[in-house]
């Protein structure tokens, strides 16, 4: 697809790897409509995109908040009259064994990563149906393909996105709308840092995987590219992204290296 010109909303574009897509969006030469709940950050986003008012729209919002999602779509319907690209990114992970994560905790993941997510894509699938063409963009996580110890909740959201999406796609290819699945491996952002604990409490610590991973903006070009070439699915990441052929060519032993590290914790 050409990007220049479209209309492109991000969700969770305060921060990490949706601040980075905003750059290299706008670099693209398109209008963004730039979403997550701190205003402030977006602001500062804003500002470094060099947009001017006219191609940039900053629209605060809460992904628990999922009801209000029609009046989302409307707000930047009345500013650019049409939505080309969704982006949904916005999202959160969790640490800490299953038992101890609360229920508050594991709703609030799937409120944000799941219901958030598909509820801006129900918003937005009738503006893309009318206008005969859209790109829905959804991050998810090599966690939607395997799990991990003490991540329970987390790689739950992220597998329900890949079935979700996987059938969604077939229903919207009539329409001239496409579904990209992006699968980051380690990225170099805060998730780990604004990750919540098994009481709700906020992570605050980084952990190595993530200080180690591949920088947002080597990402957000990969990705660019992989929608300008209408792909399906991607996988993003470095190494680690070995684990997805490992798991299906010898699950034995993955399931064996996997049991090894959860019982090193
Ligand atoms: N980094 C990785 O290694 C990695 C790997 C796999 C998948 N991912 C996925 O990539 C996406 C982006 O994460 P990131 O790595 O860039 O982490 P990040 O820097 O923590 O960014 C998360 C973004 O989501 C927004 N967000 C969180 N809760 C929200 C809510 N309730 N409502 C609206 N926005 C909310 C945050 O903004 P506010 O706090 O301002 O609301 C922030 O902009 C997430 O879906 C994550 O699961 C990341």
């Amino acid at each position: 697809m050409e990007l220049k010109n479209k209309v492109v909303w991000i969700t969770g574009a305060s921060s990490g790897i949706g601040e980075a897509l905003s750059y290299a969006f706008a670099k693209e030469g398109c209008k963004l409509v730039i979403s997550a709940r701190r205003e402030s950050e977006l602001q500062r986003v804003k500002t470094s995109t060099n947009l001017t008012d006219d191609s940039i729209l900053i629209l605060p919002l809460d992904l628990e908040n999922h009801v209000a999602a029609p009046e989302w779509v409307s707000i930047i319907l009345a500013k650019f009259g049409r939505i080309d690209v969704l982006v949904n990114n916005g999202g959160l992970s969790q640490k800490g064994t299953a038992m101890q994560t609360t229920t508050e905790v594991e709703r609030k993941i799937m409120e944000i990563n799941y219901f958030g997510n598909i509820a801006l894509t129900k918003a937005v699938i009738p503006v893309m149906q009318k206008q005969q063409s859209g790109h829905l963009v959804v991050t998810t996580s090599i966690l939607g393909k395997f799990g991990l110890p003490f991540h329970t909740t987390y790689a739950a959201s992220k597998h329900a996105l890949y079935g979700y999406y996987d059938s969604l796609r077939m229903e919207l290819k009539p329409f001239n709308i496409n579904v990209l699945l992006v699968a980051p491996g380690f990225i170099n952002t805060n998730a780990s840092i604004n990750s919540l604990n098994a009481d709700g409490s906020i992570s605050n610590q980084d952990s190595p995987a993530q200080m180690n991973g591949m920088k947002t903006g080597v990402f957000a070009k990969k990705l660019i590219s992989a929608l300008k070439r209408n792909k399906q699915h991607i996988y993003i990441g470095n190494k680690e992204l070995l684990a997805i052929p490992f798991k299906m060519l010898l699950p034995k032993l993955f399931y064996t290296i996997m049991d090894k590290m959860s019982k090193g914790k």
